[in-house]
């Protein structure tokens, strides 16, 4: 990837991204579950850029949504439509209004009284809403405690318990058709124990509703597989496969799975641009032209991104990579060693793909930064740099 000429094509900050990484990514983890029925279905929060779903659209690919904004994203994308799954904690009357018109894969309900409204909803409608319920199996799948989701003290879910108890009122309902089962443990997930832990215990949830004659159909497993930031050991899709079907077996399922970080993470590169380079009492400091409203991961979770100054300068030194915000938390990596930087040099911020862009603002009013896709070695721009003139666009009363 020509950095020096994408930066200076299409300006600072910037978001690039991989687009044939991105496929290899997708082919990666279909063929692991070759020899099954399964669906990749892309997490849209991840990176929710429509060329980008598109992209993954064409390759066959499914969308796990979790707003009716993200499930109209997949469709607008080209996502067939009985590849789309609606999850969240807490969906609004209208947006499950408009799953059901929309008529996709399946509803995922997280609680009893989200299965009620589902219900009462598809009952106006005159429809049979296909659901899903996400069972929390309570496992603690070893990562960040904000990306954790799969334990009984998460909000995610219910416990194996009350699922049964919806399946039996889903079966029993005119109006609801429960066809999938869905667990989701956590986010950049490495060790392969606690997901095949978690496949285990709700595929034998899927055995004693089938004795009860609740037909499960799709086995959706979630997202979570990690990628590699620093030096973690990942988890192989192959292995990945493998564990989850081992649980499965005896059982006619379709295998979903909702990967966001392992389709996009590695993919993507942040492209910001040294302002100034400022040194306090004993404390180096270079200063970018990107911020934290453009890339949050690391100061909300601390997370680490590869960092690498583009100059030819051997002199190096321990500094903060920091942003304009006014904010202590607006950085990107703290006392790493860089070279000497100049005013202009780039600075490429990686695996910026997942999570980058979809979780960027307009904290102090700073336009959300362009977009560009590289494909076959061919660049285009694949959303333009915010102006002032957009972030303003929905203040109405100033005027009067
Ligand atoms: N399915 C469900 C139900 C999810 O909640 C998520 C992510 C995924 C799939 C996709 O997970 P992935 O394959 O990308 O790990 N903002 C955080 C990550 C939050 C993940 C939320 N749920 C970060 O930047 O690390």
């Amino acid at each position: 990837m020509n950095f020096n000429y994408l930066a200076k094509k299409y300006g600072t900050p910037l978001y690039l991204y991989d687009f044939d990484h991105f496929k290899n990514q997708y082919l990666k983890l279909k063929e692991a579950f070759a020899g099954r029925k399964s669906i990749i279905s892309y997490a849209v929060k991840a990176n929710s850029n429509l060329s980008v779903i598109k992209h993954f659209a064409s390759l066959g690919s499914g969308a796990d949504c979790v707003s009716i904004g993200e499930v109209k994203r997949a469709l607008l994308a080209g996502v067939n439509k009985y590849k789309i799954i609606f999850s969240g904690v807490g969906k609004r009357d209208d947006e499950i209004k408009e799953a059901l018109i929309k008529d996709i894969l399946m509803i995922n309900v997280e609680s009893e009284a989200e299965l009620a409204r589902v219900e009462a909803i598809a009952k106006e409608l005159g429809k049979i809403a296909r659901i899903s319920i996400r069972v929390n199996p309570n496992i603690d799948p070893k990562t960040h405690p904000y990306i954790s989701t799969g334990l009984h003290e998460n909000k995610f879910g219910v416990d194996i318990e009350t699922a049964k108890k919806m399946y039996i009122f889903a079966k029993k309902s005119e109006f609801l058709n429960p066809v999938g089962i869905h667990f989701h443990i956590g986010s950049q997930l490495t060790q392969l124990e606690p997901i095949k832990e978690a496949s285990a215990i709700v595929s034998d949830l899927v055995r004693s509703l089938k004795a009860i004659d609740v037909d499960i159909k799709f086995f959706d497993i979630g997202g979570g597989l990690g990628i590699k930031y620093k030096d973690e050991k990942l988890i192989e899709p192959y292995d990945y496969a493998q564990a989850i079907l081992s649980t499965l077996s005896g059982l006619d399922v379709t295998v979903i799975c909702e990967p966001g970080r392992f389709l996009v993470g590695n993919g993507g590169y942040f492209i910001t641009k040294v302002l100034y380079e400022k040194v306090n009492a004993d404390k180096r400091f270079v200063i970018v032209d990107g911020a934290m409203n453009d890339l949050i991961r690391p100061s909300l979770y601390k997370a680490y991104h590869k960092i690498e100054v583009l100059n030819e300068n051997n002199e190096k030194s321990k500094a903060n990579i920091v942003g304009p915000i006014c904010e202590s938390g607006d950085f990107f990596a703290k006392n790493i060693e860089v070279p000497k930087t100049n005013p202009g040099d780039l600075v490429v911020i990686y695996s910026a793909g997942a999570y980058g862009f979809t979780m960027a603002s307009n904290y102090n009013t700073r336009p959300r930064v362009a977009e560009v896709a590289v494909e076959n070695e061919k660049e285009r721009l694949i959303r333009r740099r915010e102006t002032f003139e957009d972030l303003i666009a929905c203040e109405i009363d100033y005027l009067v």
